[in-house]
């Protein structure tokens, strides 16, 4: 991907998940667009591959404790409505959300909650975040993404 193509991703993901509710969510859109850009190369093609689905690689597991977000109503208890909202933009965004709102923690203790928190809690999960190193390719890429969109920061 080129970072032409990685920038439009994130501003992609910024206009699918931006609304009335935006500013009661953990995660900036900027963030959300890097932890999507390091997990999976914000590859939004529809599907799912062993546990994991779409473009934050969400598993059924971190779905539900995100509070099973659903698309267009769906039940929650309907069989497709995880890897429904898993595979779809804006509800895989919220699921990232709620997630976040549920286990958002300082992990690197530096005395705030931050995105770099949220990168690590996507990836190494709600708990045992604490001090947690960052795996590779993910760390890299994250970092990467980072750096870009800093550049763009108002
Ligand atoms: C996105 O994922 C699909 C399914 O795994 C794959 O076929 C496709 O090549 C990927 N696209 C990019 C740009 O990596």
């Amino acid at each position: 991907m080129t970072t032409y193509a990685r920038i439009a991703v994130v501003v992609l993901l910024a206009c699918f998940t931006s609304g009335a509710i935006a500013q009661d969510l953990p995660v900036t859109q900027q963030c959300l667009g890097c932890i999507c850009e390091a997990i999976s190369s914000c590859n939004t093609t529809r599907t799912c591959s062993g546990d994991v689905c779409g473009p934050f690689r969400i598993t059924w597991a971190y779905w539900a404790d995100s509070g099973k977000p659903t698309v267009r109503g769906e039940s929650t208890e309907s069989n497709s409505a995880y890897s429904n909202c898993a595979v779809d933009t804006y509800c895989s965004a919220l699921s990232v959300q709620g997630y976040m709102s549920k286990f958002q923690q300082d992990c690197d203790g530096n005395g705030r909650i931050d995105c770099d928190d949220f990168a690590t809690i996507h990836k190494i999960g709600g708990y045992g975040c604490k001090g947690a190193i960052l795996p590779e390719p993910y760390g890299e890429r994250y970092r990467q993404c980072k750096n870009i969109v800093g550049q763009y920061k108002p």
